[in-house]
This record gives structure tokens, C-alpha cells and sequence, in this order.
């Protein structure tokens, strides 16, 4: 499989391109409309919930020209076991991308693998690199040049915090985590990252340490789509990893504060940061919508 022609997970990329897709974002962002993807249907197949991801990308598509069909598990034959390698022939017949969300990496691996159009992935349990890819343009905007700033992640080491320890490694800018005991992000990440920018990435125990001079503070979820069981008992091991104000004291004077959404406000993040001065999640979550309208004219017109 050549994974340059999907975007299963940002590692599979160059430098270089994801800055020409912050790049082309930033210049989309400015265009009203085009008609680039006149002609062409992405399907999106959305195993878990969403309200930014899911309309972003359709009204991406639509800014471009191009149309869209969405499809859940419970309304394709997706949940009645029809095998991913079948689906992805077929529907490569039928569509110019495949725009998915759902549980495992193998899932958006295999798709890729037998589909003969891009597979983009909108987020797996491993992986968001839509995301990250937006909330970097937002980086951009908001501080400029990014990668000699120094950007903290508090809470869980899930999806976002992996992205954004591969965006860290590929960039070359400083990334330190700080994780609870227990929720450490992906190990095999970890160490791609090591290997690929010693010293870049900075795992640590202590929300403080993390927080300390940070240019960039980065809060999501404790419990993520899947892991609603645990609620609870994250909610307790994560007391300490609340993001409030004498957290955010820490960071920068000028720090900014992201937020991918949705948010539990009083829980990973207080209400008086998240609609603070420093906070700047609607202009994140804006900035989706451009960053796919890169993306979809990307990989289904270049790739
Ligand atoms: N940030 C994000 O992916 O939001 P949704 O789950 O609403 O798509
Ligand atoms: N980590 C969160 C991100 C939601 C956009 C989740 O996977 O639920």
C-alpha cells in the first residue's frame, strides 16, 4: 500500500506536506467558493458520534463543488459483517474518497489497503490527524513560524495527544505531556518520535512541569468516544490535570489555549479558561473546514 495516497496517520508524511496543506488551507480560507471538486463524492463512513469532523467535511466538499453521502455502521451493511476489503472495492466504484471514523487503526488501514480511492482518516482510538493538521494552521495564525514554540498536552494520552506527538517529531518542536499514571500515550508512537527527533517529546507526570512556559496548551476529553464506562473513575485518577486558571498561570503570558470539542466544562477544563482571553476554540474548530477543503482537493485531485 503506498499510505501517501491516504491519510491514515500524519507520520506517513513529509514535512513539507503538511506545511503545503496548512498553507492551502490558510489560502482556501480566504476564498469564498471554487469549483475544484465539481463532479467528485467523498462517502463518509462514521462509526462514532460527531458534530465539527462530520459537517466540516461536508460542507468542505460542497464549498469545492463536490457532494457527499454518509453512511453509520448501523445503516450499511457494515454492521451485518460485510468484510472492510469488499466494501472498499465497491465503493471506490462508486465515490472519489473515503472520509473515515471509527475504532481501531486496522480498520482505516484495511479500508486503505483495498480501496483504490484515498482513505482520509477522521479519527481512530490510535489517531486525529485532521485535527491536528487544522489546530496547527490555527497555530499559525494565531504565533506564526511554529516550530521553535513549546507546546504542553494535559490529561489522557489518547488519539489527539499521539497525533500531536508525531506532529511534534515531524516538526521538530517541543512537546511536553503530562499524563496521569496508567494513561500514557501510545508506546510504539512514543518511540517513533524518539527515534525520529530526540528530545522533542517529553512525557511527565506533573501538569505543572508541562505547563511551565508553554506557548501552546492543548486539554481534551479524560474519557474519549468508547471509554464511556470509565468515565467515573477517570473523573477521579484526573483531578489533578484540570486545566483551571492558576494551571493556565503557568504557561506564557500569550499563551493560547486549544480545545478540539466537545468539552467538559468543570471537568478536564474550567468554564472561566475555556471562554477565556487565551482560549481560542472557535477559530480551532472554523479552521477544520478549511483544513479538509486542502485535504479532499489534496488527495482526491494530487494524490
Ligand atoms: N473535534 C472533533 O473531532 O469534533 P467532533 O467529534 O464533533 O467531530
Ligand atoms: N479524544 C476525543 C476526541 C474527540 C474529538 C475522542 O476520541 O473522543
Amino acid at each position: 500500500m503506498d499510505t501517501s495516497k491516504h491519510l491514515l496517520a500524519l507520520s506517513d508524511h513529509s514535512k513539507d506536506t503538511l506545511s503545503q496543506w496548512i498553507e492551502r488551507a490558510r489560502v482556501l480560507k480566504t476564498e469564498t467558493s471554487g469549483k475544484a471538486l465539481l463532479g467528485k463524492t467523498a462517502c463518509l463512513i462514521f462509526e462514532k458520534a460527531s458534530t465539527r469532523t462530520r459537517v466540516s467535511f461536508e460542507t468542505a466538499m460542497y464549498a469545492l463543488g463536490g457532494q457527499v453521502v454518509f453512511q453509520t455502521r448501523q445503516d450499511s451493511q457494515l454492521g451485518r459483517g460485510e468484510p472492510l476489503k469488499d466494501m472498499a472495492r465497491v465503493l471506490s466504484r462508486y465515490v472519489d474518497a473515503l472520509v473515515v471514523r471509527t475504532f481501531g487503526q486496522n480498520v482505516v488501514e484495511e479500508l486503505a489497503r483495498y480501496a483504490t480511492v484515498p482513505v482520509i482518516n477522521a479519527l481512530t482510538d490510535l489517531y486525529h490527524p485532521c485535527q491536528i493538521l487544522s489546530d496547527l494552521m490555527t497555530v499559525a495564525e494565531k504565533k506564526g513560524e511554529f516550530s521553535k514554540l513549546e507546546f504542553a498536552w494535559i490529561g489522557d494520552g489518547n488519539n489527539m495527544a499521539n497525533s500531536w506527538i508525531e506532529a511534534a517529531a515531524i516538526f521538530g518542536f517541543t512537546l511536553r505531556l503530562a499524563c496521569p499514571q496508567g494513561y500514557a500515550p501510545d508506546a510504539a508512537v512514543m518511540q517513533w518520535a524518539a527515534e525520529q527527533a530526540p528530545g522533542a517529546v517529553r512525557l511527565l507526570r506533573d501538569p505543572k512541569e508541562a505547563m511551565a512556559n508553554a506557548d501552546v496548551v492543548n486539554v481534551d476529553v479524560w474519557a474519549s468516544m468508547g471509554q464511556e464506562a470509565e468515565q467515573q473513575s477517570r473523573i477521579a485518577r484526573f483531578q489533578d490535570y484540570q486545566v483551571n486558571a492558576a494551571l493556565m498561570s503557568l504557561a506564557k503570558k500569550d499563551a493560547i489555549l486549544l480545545h478540539c470539542l466537545p468539552a467538559h466544562r468543570d471537568e478536564e477544563i474550567t468554564e472561566e479558561v475555556l471562554e477565556g482571553p487565551q482560549s481560542v476554540i472557535f477559530d480551532q474548530a472554523e479552521n477544520k473546514k478549511h483544513m479538509h477543503k486542502a485535504l479532499l482537493e489534496h488527495f482526491i485531485l494530487k494524490a
